[in-house]
Parts: C-alpha cells; structure tokens; sequence
C-alpha cells in the first residue's frame, strides 16, 4: 500500500476524515475503514454490505496498510492457555480468518468459523484457515451443538456497531464446562456494548469466571491500549 493511503487510513483510525468527496463512494481502503468504525448495531444490511465489499481487500487493508496485531496477539494468549493443539476451537466473527490463521500458526489443528458475511467466510474457507463455515448472525439465536467446543477465540467482533454482549451466553453455551472464550472488547464499547456488566452477570452468576483482562494495542501504531484482551472460563452448571 503506498505511504499516502497508509496514513489515510490511521487518520480515519483516529477518527479524523481526510477523503475528498470525489472519492466518498469508492471502496478505498480509507473508506472501507471510515465505513466499518461508523456501523451502527440497529443496521446489519449496512454491515453486511460493507465486508461484502472488504472480503477481497481485507487481509491487505487490516495487515499491510493497519498492522493489525491483535489476532497474532489472542492466538498466542490461546497457546499459553491450552496445551492441547487438537483442541476444538471457533473463531467467532472469523471473517477472512485472520485469527484462525495465527492459531494454526501456533498449532492448532482444528478451527472452525462462525460469521454472518458469506463473502468473509468464502475467503476463509478458500484460504484453508477453517474447516467447517457456520453462517451464522451472533446477534440471534445461534443454533448449533451445545458444549462442542473447548475453546472459542474472537478478534475485531466486539467492536463498534458490530456485536452486544447479549450474545454471551448464547456462545458460553457452545463451549464445554472449563472451556475459555479468549478475545479482544474494544474499549469503546466495553460499557457502550454491555460487556462490563454482562460479563459481571455471568460471574454473579457462576457460570463464568474472568481468568484475565489485559488492557493493550489492537494495532500496532495505537498510541494507547485500545482493547481489552480477555480470557473468560466457562464454569460447569
Ligand atoms: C472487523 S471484522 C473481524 C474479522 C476477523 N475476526 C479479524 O480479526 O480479522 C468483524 C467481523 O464480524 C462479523 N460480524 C459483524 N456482525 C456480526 C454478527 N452479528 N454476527 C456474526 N458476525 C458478525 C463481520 O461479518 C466481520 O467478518
């Protein structure tokens, strides 16, 4: 990516917009960008549209223009909490599988995907990053096997306009009793999106325990932490 879009895109990053309006209705990385920080949760056709038109240029934008870090960083936090390579993992909101290719970079040998855009999930299944693609929207009910997956991981979901914590139980419920939901909460919405107290709810609860909650970079260039890295354990019922 030449230098001029890079900083086109860590300007809109931090929300400063810097595009002509002749260049508004083109799928530029800066626009692509500008587009996903400004979803909103009440308009899914918007986000379904938007990596409809990422899903080829994505892995480009996020890796060589944004240097993107935190799914390197959630596969090694899954390497160092679970032993086992073979362990059933699912990338939850997997996109292109980004994380899913870091955690077979670590080891892991069976990964599957859950998204709700069939482009993004086409591109994941091509590159061979997952085995089975569940087309699925976290924000319904999820309709799958209970208690199947040791591990679920997540990077870039739980962010802007994307995906609530109402979501929460309906994923604890795929995880077997001590399995770990490892993943990044972008800060802006960690109140904003009811992460704070739906998590608190699941402890109060008993039915999950907070292992850990680091505050750090999702990108590289990030002046400041702008992420929660957590690890969350299922407990049994
Ligand atoms: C910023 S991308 C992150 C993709 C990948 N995890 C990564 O780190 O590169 C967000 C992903 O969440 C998916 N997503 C957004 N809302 C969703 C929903 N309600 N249900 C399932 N997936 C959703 C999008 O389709 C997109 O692939």
């Amino acid at each position: 990516m030449d230098p001029e879009a890079f900083s086109g895109l860590c300007s809109v990053k931090r929300g400063v917009q810097t595009m002509g309006k002749d260049r508004e209705t083109e799928n530029t990385p800066e626009r692509l960008l500008a587009r996903a920080y400004a979803l909103r949760n009440d308009n899914p056709e918007e986000t379904l549209k938007l990596y409809a038109d990422w899903a080829e240029t994505y892995d480009h934008t996020m890796i060589d223009g944004l240097a993107y870090r935190s799914p390197r960083r959630i596969a090694a936090l899954a390497a160092a909490s679970e032993s086992r390579r073979d362990a059933r993992v699912l990338d939850v909101g997997c996109g292109t599988g980004l994380l899913a290719d870091c955690l077979r970079g670590e080891g892991f040998s069976r990964i599957d995907g859950l998204d709700y855009s069939a482009p993004m999930l086409a591109v994941a299944k091509r590159e061979g990053r997952i085995e089975e693609a569940f087309l699925r929207d976290l924000n319904a009910p999820l309709a799958m096997e209970a208690e199947c997956y040791d591990m679920l991981a997540s990077t870039g979901t739980f962010t802007h306009g994307h995906v609530g914590a109402e979501c929460l139980p309906g994923l604890l419920a795929l995880l077997v009793p001590g399995g770990r939901l490892i993943c990044t909460v972008h800060h802006d919405v960690w109140d904003e999106g009811g992460f704070g107290a739906g998590l608190q709810a699941l402890t109060d609860a008993g039915a999950a325990v907070l292992r850990s909650r680091e505050a750090d970079l999702l990108f590289e260039d990030d002046d400041e932490p702008t992420g929660w890295y957590l690890v969350v354990e299922k407990r049994p019922a």
